[in-house]
């Protein structure tokens, strides 16, 4: 199965931004564990810190791969058009956070991608990415 990891903006920071909320491994580090720990799975990645950017690699991806997992981080509660993009491909979609949104400011308890995805893992660390990817292993289609 061909997997894609989209992370969103600031996320390339991980590792060193607000460690205590996001934790203190890099992308680089956990991308190398995650791909190892699915050996099986073709995990591709792609970051970016531009929602314009974010939308083409949805619509891209989004007729070929088996499911496309994606932190929009603040572009979450912000973007209609990462929403509509989200909506418009085949492709399933799991959003997940790696902190609980619902535990933070009013402003992240909203998202503008969550009624358009297949469901959304919140607030599981780092994890929060591999219960993703264990959602798509279980899907039996
Ligand atoms: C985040 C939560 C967002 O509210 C925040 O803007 C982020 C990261 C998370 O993974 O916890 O940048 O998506």
């Amino acid at each position: 199965k061909k997997i894609i990891i989209i992370n969103g903006p600031n996320l390339n920071l991980l590792g060193s931004r607000e460690p205590d909320v996001y934790g203190s491994l890099t992308l680089v580090e956990f991308l190398d564990a995650i791909k190892s720990k699915y050996p099986k799975l073709e995990i591709d990645h792609f970051q970016s810190n531009i929602e314009g950017e974010l939308i083409s690699k949805i619509q891209e991806m989004g007729f070929s791969y088996d499911g496309i997992i994606l932190n929009a981080a603040a572009y979450t509660h912000t973007s209609v058009g990462i929403g509509d993009a989200v909506r418009a491909i085949k492709t399933p979609v799991v959003e997940v956070h790696i902190s609980n949104t619902f535990a933070r400011e009013d402003f992240r308890h909203q998202s503008f991608i969550a009624p358009h995805t297949k469901g959304v893992i919140v607030g599981f660390g780092l994890q929060s990415y591999e219960l993703a990817i264990q959602s798509f292993l279980n899907d039996e289609i």
